[in-house]
C-alpha cells in the first residue's frame, strides 16, 4: 500500500523533474528546496544520519590502514543498516519523505547503501583492493548526492557553468 502511494506520488512529481547530469542551477535550487521542506523533526534525523556516516566513513581509515577487516565490516554493515527511510519512522513522515523528496534523491540513498553491503562483503572476504574500491565508491556517492540535493550546504559542489554561450 505504501509502495502504491510512493509511486502515485513520485509520478505526480516526476515530470517537472529532469535528471541530465549537467542540470543548471535553478533546478538544483529546487532539489535543494526539497530537502528544506522536510518537517523540523525530519531535517534532524537526516542530519544525525549524515554524521553518523561520516564519523564511520573516517573510522574506516586506521582499521584499513591496520588491516582491521573486522571492524570495517562492522562499521560497514551500520551503515547499512542506517538506511534513514527504514529507520523506525513513523507512517506519517515515512509518507513525508517521498511525498516531498524526489525519485532521485531516494535512488541515490539505495544507491549508497547498496554499496555499504558490498564493502561489508569485502571486508568480510578480506580483500583489501576490493575494500578500497568500494570505500571509494562510497565517498564518490556521498558527493554525488550533496551537489544535486545538498548545495545549500556544500555550495561549493554547485555545477559549474561549462559552456558560457549556453544561457537560458
Ligand atoms: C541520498 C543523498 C545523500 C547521500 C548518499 C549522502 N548525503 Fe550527506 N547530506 C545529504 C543532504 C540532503 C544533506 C543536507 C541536509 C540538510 O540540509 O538538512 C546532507 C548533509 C550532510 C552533512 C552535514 C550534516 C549537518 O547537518 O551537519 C554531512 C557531514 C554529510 N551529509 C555527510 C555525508 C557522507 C559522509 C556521506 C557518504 C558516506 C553522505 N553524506 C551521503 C544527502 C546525502
Amino acid at each position: 500500500m505504501k509502495n502504491i502511494i510512493t509511486v502515485i506520488l513520485l509520478s505526480l512529481l516526476i515530470p517537472g523533474m529532469s535528471f541530465g547530469a549537467d542540470e543548471h542551477n535553478h533546478d538544483g535550487d529546487k532539489k535543494t528546496v526539497a530537502v528544506e521542506a522536510l518537517s523540523p523533526d525530519l531535517r534532524i534525523l537526516l542530519s544525525r544520519e549524515m554524521q553518523a556516516l561520516q564519523s564511520g566513513m573516517m573510522a574506516i581509515i586506521p582499521a584499513y590502514i591496520s588491516g582491521n577487516w573486522g571492524e570495517i565490516e562492522s562499521i560497514a554493515g551500520k551503515m547499512k543498516r542506517s538506511y534513514i527511510l527504514k529507520q523506525s519512522l513513523t507512517d506519517a513522515q515515512i509518507k513525508e519523505m517521498h511525498t516531498i523528496l524526489p525519485s532521485g534523491f531516494i535512488e541515490k540513498d539505495q544507491r549508497f547503501h547498496y554499496l555499504a553491503g558490498m564493502l561489508e562483503h569485502a571486508a568480510k572476504a578480506e580483500k583489501p583492493e576490493l575494500i578500497n574500491f568500494y570505500f571509494s565508491e562510497m565517498t564518490r556517492s556521498c558527493a554525488s548526492c550533496h551537489s544535486t540535493f545538498a548545495t545549500h550546504k556544500f555550495p561549493a559542489l554547485l555545477p559549474r557553468e561549462k559552456d558560457p554561450d549556453h544561457r537560458h
